[in-house]
């Protein structure tokens, strides 16, 4: 039994490292959930990790790839449905095709049940305990982000050679750059955390059984992923997404670093097409001993221009909401990886940019429900959030302003009111609001 189980009670675990779910003491070593039964005209693909962030975004992207993909979803939790919640189409057709499984992936019985029940297609292994949670505790990161992911290669390595891994690994594989270095794949990789170094070990075993014929390995490193939906995560870089959701749902959020830190991120819409097209791409692409890792398109930006887009997207108020206060600690992290990639390597390999930084505000703008500038301007939720299932087939645009005074009902009729009464309560306070309203209406005048 590993340690975790004796020692830490699942509660308290989860309290110590929030948004990083923990393994469950007691559970048996069977798989909970119930697997699809075999069709050979079907391809399936297994998502350790599924419960995640990226795991649920990169369901949706999947069952929009393509008809004939049958997806088994795996965490310590049985993983929710992505598409039964917020989807306007096809809800019973995609989630027939998705199958949730409870299964913690240190447990070796468990990891020979779940990986013997099919003969897969590609294994995406997203499951990982994240960059805070694996500092503060080494033997915690060390079982579920090597020891799992070991246990999970050598059976798949034995008994479905050459089957696709694709492993995200991360720019934390890095050390402090020189000045504005730009790395790419070939600059050495000297992880200052812990989480950096459990990566890289794992890249290095996919290279080198890819380089055996025992798997067809890809290993893609992720820029830092914002927006993030959801609590905030166990990982260093939880802040970048934080400092735009909290606000942009009315809430006050702390920035940890200073403006003028660099960062390397892209939009969840950008790295989950590229998480999709990285598993067809034919193998001899990735060329004879240069190994099977790539850097995927990102963008640099300045913590201050992550604000800049949140002002333009949320408005002053927006910012007003974020309190700057430097924690070395976070700062020390954040600033030992680099924030400027060569990524020739994915562009080659086919793997598409991302978009401008205040495109991707809007987009999680959009796709949340308590957005306030999206309610304030009256965006019909129908109009405005896409199809889930057809947003990785069709690429967000910035949506134009709208006038929140012709397209909010209530607003206009509340209006419509005071002017009929101005006559018979002519008084200081309905004349106020009316020329407040003619204001607001102005501004919205190209
Ligand atoms: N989000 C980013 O910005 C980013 C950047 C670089 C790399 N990555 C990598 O991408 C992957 C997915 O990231 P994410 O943001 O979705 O992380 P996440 O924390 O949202 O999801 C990780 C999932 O792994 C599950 N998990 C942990 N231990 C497990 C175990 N023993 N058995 C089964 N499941 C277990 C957790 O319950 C969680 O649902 C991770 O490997 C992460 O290191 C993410």
């Amino acid at each position: 039994m590993p340690w975790y189980f004796m020692e830490r009670q699942p509660e308290a675990a989860r309290k110590e490292y929030p948004g990083a779910s923990t393994p469950m003491a007691g559970t048996s070593d069977a798989i909970m959930g119930s697997m699809p039964e075999f069709n050979a005209s079907k391809r399936y693909i297994l998502i350790t990790g599924a419960g995640g962030f990226i795991g649920q975004e990169l369901t949706i992207a999947l069952l929009s790839a393509a008809p004939d993909i049958e997806l088994v979803l795996a965490d310590v939790f049985k993983p929710p449905l992505p598409l039964s919640k917020n989807n306007t189409t096809n809800t019973e057709t995609d989630t027939s095709r998705v199958h949730c499984i409870e299964a913690d992936l240190t447990r070796p019985p468990i990891v020979a049940t779940l990986l013997n029940s099919k003969k897969w297609h590609a294994c995406y292994l997203l499951h990982g305990i994240m960059s805070s949670g694996s500092e503060t505790n080494l033997e915690f990161g060390l079982a579920v982000n090597i020891d799992s992911h070991r246990l999970i290669l050598d059976f798949l390595r034995r008994h479905q050679p050459g089957v696709i891994v694709v492993f995200p690994s991360s720019l934390a594989v890095y050390g402090p750059p020189e000045g504005t270095e730009v790395v790419s794949e070939r600059t050495i990789a000297l992880p200052q955390s812990s989480y950096g170094a459990e990566k890289l070990v794992i890249e290095t075993l996919v290279n080198d059984y890819s380089r055996r014929g025992l798997i067809d390995g890809r290993v893609v490193r992720l820029p830092t992923v914002i927006v993030r939906p959801g609590r905030p995560s166990a990982a260093a870089s939880s802040f970048a997404s934080s400092i735009v959701r909290e606000p942009l749902r009315g809430e006050k959020s702390l920035l940890p670093v200073s403006r003028s830190l660099e960062m390397w991120v892209c939009s969840p819409e950008t790295v989950v097409r590229n998480l999709v097209a990285v598993k067809d791409v034919p193998k001899d692409r990735f060329g004879r001993n240069k190994g099977r890792v790539v850097n995927l398109p990102g963008q640099t930006v300045k913590v201050g221009e992550i604000l800049e887009a949140l002002e333009e997207v949320g408005g002053k108020e927006a910012v007003g909401l974020v309190e700057e206060k430097v924690d070395p600690r976070v700062e020390d992290i954040v600033a030992s990886w680099p924030s400027r990639f060569d990524v020739s390597v994915a562009k080659g390999l086919g793997m598409v940019e991302d978009v401008s930084l205040t495109e991707v505000l809007y987009w999680a703008c959009q796709k949340s429900d308590d957005c306030w500038p999206k309610m304030m301007h009256g965006m019909l939720k129908t109009t405005i959030i896409l199809d889930r299932s057809t947003r990785y087939t069709s690429m967000p645009s910035k949506p134009p302003k709208q006038n929140p005074l012709l397209l909010n009902p209530p607003i206009y009729l509340c209006l419509l009111i005071l002017l009929l009464f101005r006559d018979v309560w002519s008084g200081h306070r309905v004349q106020s609001i009316l020329n407040i309203a003619s204001r607001i209406s102005d501004s919205f005048t190209p």
